[in-house]
């Protein structure tokens, strides 16, 4: 038995480690899409025919659960992706409806931030205006955000700079909760913190969305596992396997 997790890149070992944490015992494949990363700012169909190739890929290995560990990929193919297979698929998408239940008391407003491509499409669209009925949610592209990650820039100093830049136009007195809605943002949770005002809470989906496969994984009797972590990326190079190791033990030590 082995669940597998897919990003266009490194942002979905943040939900892996979550998974591992809370299921120690299973095996995981995880697959990067590194010929095509970073989804967030390219096209919508081309990013649709990658994310369903590297799925076929991980059929062929044989899985037996699925993580869409990407906000952008399942807003585009979540549905698509369901209907071709009969395992069961999780995907993720922005806390926006947690967000807006927390704030309800407080009155601050709630700031999404997440890739180009994530907040033009229409399921964000949908999600906000099903849950936002004061009007209170409002929304970040970070689309440099993915490239630093993928280079692993966790420079306090170089990414404090790109964030006050990015929020210079904000006031974050209004603000109550920040959204993490891209699987790579939670690498920068720390330097966040420590820029933006004590008040304001940063949320992710990741506790959510492995609430979500350990149910699944009960309820399909899916059992076995020695705790095994496999990594896979489809342009096969050795040095990014060697990235995955070293991003996923940074996340897993903290
Ligand atoms: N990690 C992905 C997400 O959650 C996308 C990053 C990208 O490739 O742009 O949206």
């Amino acid at each position: 038995m082995q669940i597998g997790f897919f990003d266009s890149g490194i942002g979905g070992l943040t939900v892996l480690a979550e998974a591992i944490r809370r299921m120690p015992d299973k095996d995981f494949i995880y697959m990067a899409d590194t010929l095509h990363v970073p989804y967030g700012t390219k096209a919508q169909e081309d990013v649709r025919a990658y994310i369903f190739e590297s799925v076929a890929s991980m059929m062929d290995l044989g899985i037996d659960a699925l993580v869409i560990a990407c906000n952008t990929a399942t807003s585009i193919a979540i549905a698509d992706l369901r209907e071709r297979y009969s395992l069961p698929i999780v995907g993720m998408e922005p806390a926006v409806k947690p967000a807006v239940e927390m704030n309800m008391a407080t009155g601050k407003r709630v700031l999404v931030f997440a890739t180009p491509l994530t907040l033009q499409l229409p399921k964000y669209y949908a999600l906000v205006s099903r849950v936002d009925e004061k009007g209170i949610v409002d929304s970040l592209p970070l689309p440099e955000l993915v490239h630093y990650c993928e280079a692993l820039q966790f420079d306090q100093a170089v990414m404090a700079d790109y964030f006050y830049g990015k929020l210079a136009g904000f006031d974050l007195e209004q603000y109550g909760i920040v959204v993490l809605g891209c699987t790579h943002y939670p690498f920068y949770k720390d330097i966040l913190r420590s820029i933006l005002p004590p008040h304001i809470e940063i949320v992710d989906g990741n506790v959510g969305t492995v609430k979500r496969l350990s149910a699944l994984v009960s309820r399909y009797g899916l059992t076995g596992g020695n705790g095994r972590v496999r990594f896979m990326c489809t342009g096969n190079e050795p040095a990014y396997m060697d990235k995955m190791q070293t991003a996923l033990a940074m996340l897993l030590n903290k």
